[in-house]
């Protein structure tokens, strides 16, 4: 028997904490070319074996082959769906919904001065439809997108220029929707720059690179951007609410081998460095002293440290799938991946069917420490689990992985509040409506209540139809978390 304290039956979550779900432009909304939309780094990652080495920077060119399937370009066509999948998250009680910009859709090279009006258009339908609706919406500015003709001209955020030109994007995003949006991201997990370079900052490696340093370099323009956006959201609209939003998951030692232990701090450390500087406003030592140790210093302006330091953020986000468990490499143990980080086999916990661990408690432990880290809002605005669905002859569709994953950490999160004290603003599970894998560009990894009538080779009508999940998470909303319990036949 656990002795981890949990809150009783029937405990909602705090009034005023909000529900929904997330999704990310290049995963939902297809339209890759319409009204004016250009091309971006999310355009070139092909389905199949190919992805990898384009996620991570390693791609010889910068234009679509036509032997590859591009999932983003259709989506799950969002893009003619808008009112009815907004309306289906209306249904299901949702009072946050947190999407992503297409930069290009707004600016199509990245460096025109005035804003694609029919992209701003888009974007107006999405805020307005959510507002008739009651619905909060949550803007991520940047989710793993960059202009191509930005990464061709100038290289990405390799280079400072990108500050200006992510800058002006948020000027026009800012002012067309003062009023209309309070909550924004400045960049959906900074910290994944590190992992899956070219999704992160648009990096493309040379022979002869130092690739760390050209990351931290692109990191910090990076970091930059986002304080001077802060700056800018304030004072456009004091009531804008500004969030970092990182890749999460607590690093558990594979043992208490002081080796093992040290390994797993240095594992917390790589996501904390990006929030360390976006939350209290400067480098960290340990940062700094490894950075020099290893001659991969950012170059960085004078004033730099200063808009960093008074331009830090409202609140912290993040996205939690799963614990990571580290060992010191002279410690022998198992591989595994998850959500693009190489971890060890936790002995304790279930994988899912991509190698991901399932760890509820695992999000308890890290919204701690998050907060005690850094005493300021959080907002879980990604969990949930991928799984295969399957349509049943009468239509129907059972998905009981997916509602008790989900259950399970809903209540790690309430007891993280309830009894633990932490301040949450609210929980957007990823992809309520199913939509593309961004690690493997599959569709048959789904995460949604609502199927997606489409295929990993690009087959199906889009058609949207309701799992069982569906009218579980409604009762969940409708009762304000206080009854996560699953349908008869399903609690285990
Ligand atoms: C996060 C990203 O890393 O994980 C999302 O912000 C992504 O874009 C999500 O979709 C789940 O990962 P995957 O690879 O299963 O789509």
């Amino acid at each position: 028997m656990s002795s981890v304290a949990t809150t009783g039956a029937a405990q909602p979550f705090p009034t005023g904490f909000l529900f929904g779900g997330a999704t990310a432009a290049n995963q939902f909304e297809g339209g890759f070319n319409e009204d004016g939309r250009g091309l971006a780094n999310v355009d070139l990652c092909p389905a199949g074996s190919a992805r990898e080495a384009v996620i991570t920077g390693h791609l010889s060119s910068l234009s679509l082959d036509p032997a590859q399937h591009y999932p983003s370009h259709l989506g799950v066509d969002h893009y003619h769906h808008v009112e009815e999948d907004i309306a289906l998250l209306a249904e299901m009680g949702c009072g946050v919904y947190r999407f992503s910009i297409a930069w290009t859709r707004i600016f199509p090279t990245g460096k025109e001065t005035t804003p694609n009006a029919a992209g701003l258009a888009f974007y107006d339908r999405i805020v307005d439809t959510c507002r008739a609706h009651g619905i909060e919406p949550l803007v991520t500015i940047c989710h793993f997108d960059c202009p191509v003709h930005l990464i061709d001209t100038i290289g990405g955020w390799r280079s400072r220029q990108m500050i200006d030109h992510y800058l002006q994007l948020c000027q026009a995003l800012f002012t067309h929707f003062a009023g209309r949006v309070k909550y924004w991201l400045t960049f959906n997990e900074i910290n994944m720059i590190m992992h899956a370079p070219f999704l992160g900052a648009g990096l493309v490696f040379t022979p002869g690179d130092n690739e760390e340093a050209v990351k931290y370099q692109a990191a910090h323009h990076e970091l930059v951007a986002s304080a001077l956006a802060t700056k800018l959201a304030h004072e456009i609209d004091p009531n804008f609410a500004v969030g970092c939003m990182f890749a999460a998951g607590v690093a558990y030692p594979f043992s208490c081998r002081p080796e093992d232990v040290w390994a797993a701090k240095q594992v917390d450390r790589d996501s904390y460095f990006f929030i360390d500087i976006q939350s209290r406003g400067a480098y960290p030592n340990y940062a700094l002293r490894y950075l020099e140790r290893n001659n991969i210093m950012p170059v960085m302006e004078p004033g730099d440290a200063e808009i960093l330091a008074e331009h830090t953020v409202d609140f912290i986000s993040f996205s939690y799938y799963n614990s990571r468990t580290t060992a010191d490499s002279s410690t022998a143990a198992e591989q595994m991946s998850g959500n693009l980080f190489t971890t060890v086999k936790n002995p304790y916990l279930e994988y899912s069917d991509w190698g991901w661990s399932i760890d509820p408690l695992g999000l308890r432990t890290t919204v701690n420490d998050i907060w005690d880290r850094y005493q300021k809002p959080l907002f879980v605005v990604e969990n949930g689990i991928g799984v295969k669905d399957t349509v049943n002859p009468d239509g129907s569709i059972d998905d009981p992985q997916r509602m008790r994953f989900l259950r399970d950490h809903l209540q790690a999160l309430k007891d993280a509040i309830v009894i633990d004290g932490c301040d949450v603003l609210g929980f957007t599970c990823w992809g309520p409506i199913d939509l593309v894998s961004a690690s493997t560009g599959e569709m048959s990894k789904r995460y949604g209540f609502i199927y997606v009538d489409r295929d990993d080779q690009g087959n199906g009508s889009f058609a949207r139809q309701k799992k069982a999940s569906f009218d579980w998470y409604a009762k969940v909303i409708a009762t304000h978390g206080a009854d996560l319990s699953l349908p008869d036949g399903y609690e285990v």
